[in-house]
């Protein structure tokens, strides 16, 4: 193992590491509203048919390629394949990582101010019309959504610039118990509200409409997204990993705790609405607007508010740190700079796109392209075309151009396990290619 590269000292720190990538906006602001939508336990159902039978597979497919390597997203393709233009693909996560950190890190600022808000006790008793045009006049500024937007980066930038056993694995250790300790009390604390059983029909009672292709490509782009795949950012992180670590094992526990944490989510937010006579929402919306009103309205609401953007902002942080990992290896390695240097370099671009992004908000909103502003742009981007274009051709990657001895040699299965092997092949080669295809013409069509 290269050793001035780091590498993540514990099981533990690798763990929380690799699921504070997975746990983010995915799992809080998307997944509880497909539920909802995609009808309820229709959705859950293949959502854990698209995370079993493509999101495993597709995140070990990763950990293979970064493992094997120990390099960044661009040399890990160029490592294996030398004189080939499979590094095209780590090129393209390099470049969906910065796309998708230009907005991110929006967002990410966005909840640092609301929870600097709650905590100062700005969010509470306010009315329903008063908390939309807050966050719309927050968010449409110009200079306070920008001056979060650059505390976000360089909080991000310092734990990057420490490394990886220092930076992101010891942040990481400490940040996520934190996160899962205040998921479970908010869940529980859910579970007594007034209309908790409406909220738990809401999110879990079958919906026999929604058992349709649709639904079923939906939760497939939700596992994607939500376990942070098709990017290069697991290739970064498993890069680090010791050869001690069992892939298949790791890649499971990380899957099992992304669901649990949406799962959570949705018992937090849904019943919490609906006992205020609120409507669902996804995205800001429901978390900047509609739930700052429900909570003015609990009991105890000051505390609940605070731990609820503590929970939001972590897990928008660690993920934002995940992504720009990616970037700042990939830099670092390439032009042989120092790691400080390439967060410098990194941070300082993304601050510049990141603001102008933000503005998209306020004075640059009327700027469009095909109909959406720059945020939406980025998004779109990233996520319908970007993300499942990387996880078909990484995929394809690892089932036709891999040697099997190097995945054999990953996989560390048993011989009597040859039938497990086979599943993975057959996985990389046909089921994830097609069905993640399904999901991006879906997404060109629609
Ligand atoms: N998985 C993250 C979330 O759920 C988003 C993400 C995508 C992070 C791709 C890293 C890479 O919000």
């Amino acid at each position: 193992m290269a050793k001035d590269r780091g590498h993540f000292a514990t099981k533990f720190g690798i763990l929380m590491a690799t699921v504070g990538s997975a746990v983010g906006l995915g799992n809080i602001w998307r997944f509880p509203y497909q539920v909802g939508e995609g009808g309820g336990s229709v959705f859950i159902i293949f959502y854990l048919i698209a995370v079993f039978f493509i999101g495993i597979p597709a995140m070990v497919g990763e950990f293979i390629i970064g493992r094997h390597s120990h390099a960044n997203a661009v040399d890990s393709f160029k490592k294996i394949a030398p004189g080939t233009k499979w590094h095209g693909i780590g090129y393209l996560g390099v470049l969906t990582g910065f796309i998708i950190d230009c907005y991110y890190c929006v967002v990410t600022g966005w909840t640092l101010y609301y929870l600097f808000l709650s905590a100062s006790g700005g969010l509470l008793g306010n009315t329903v019309e008063g908390y939309s045009e807050l966050f719309t006049n927050f968010a449409g500024g110009t200079f306070m959504p920008i001056v979060f937007l650059f505390m976000v980066i360089a909080i991000t930038g310092i734990i990057v610039s420490f490394g990886i056993k220092d930076g992101i694995e010891k942040t990481s250790k400490i940040m996520m118990p934190l996160l899962f300790v205040t998921l479970v009390v908010l869940a529980v604390h859910s579970l007594f509200l007034p209309a908790t059983q409406e909220g738990l029909d809401f999110l879990f009672l079958p919906e026999i409409s929604s058992l349709n292709f649709d639904t079923l490509l939906s939760a497939i782009g939700q596992a994607f997204y939500s376990l942070s795949l098709g990017m290069a950012c697991l290739i970064t992180y498993s890069s680090y990993f010791t050869d001690d670590v069992n892939l298949s094992k790791t890649a499971a526990r990380i899957s099992i705790i992304d669901l649990m944490v949406a799962l959570l989510a949705s018992v937090i937010i849904f019943p919490a609405v609906f006992s205020f006579g609120m409507e669902p929402e996804q995205g800001p919306g429901l978390v900047f607007k509609v739930l700052p009103s429900v909570f003015s309205q609990m009991s105890f609401g000051y505390l609940w508010s605070v731990m609820f953007y503590v929970l939001l902002f972590l897990a928008a942080l660690t993920s934002f740190i995940s992504i720009t990992e990616v970037v700042v290896a990939y830099i670092s390695e390439s032009f042989k700079i120092t790691r400080k240097k390439a967060v410098i370099i990194t941070c300082s671009i993304f601050s510049v796109i990141g603001a102008i992004t933000s503005l998209s908000f306020g004075p640059l909103k009327d700027f469009t392209i095909a109909g959406m502003n720059i945020f939406g742009c980025f998004d779109y981007l990233s996520t319908n075309i970007l993300l499942p274009v990387g996880g078909i051709l990484t995929s394809l990657f690892v089932g036709w151009r891999l040697d099997r001895k190097i995945i054999e040699e990953q996989l560390a299965l048993s011989p009597s396990k040859k039938f497990i092997f086979n599943l993975y092949i057959f996985s990389f080669r046909y089921v994830i290619p097609i069905a993640v295809g399904a999901v991006l013409i879906a997404s060109l069509l629609t």
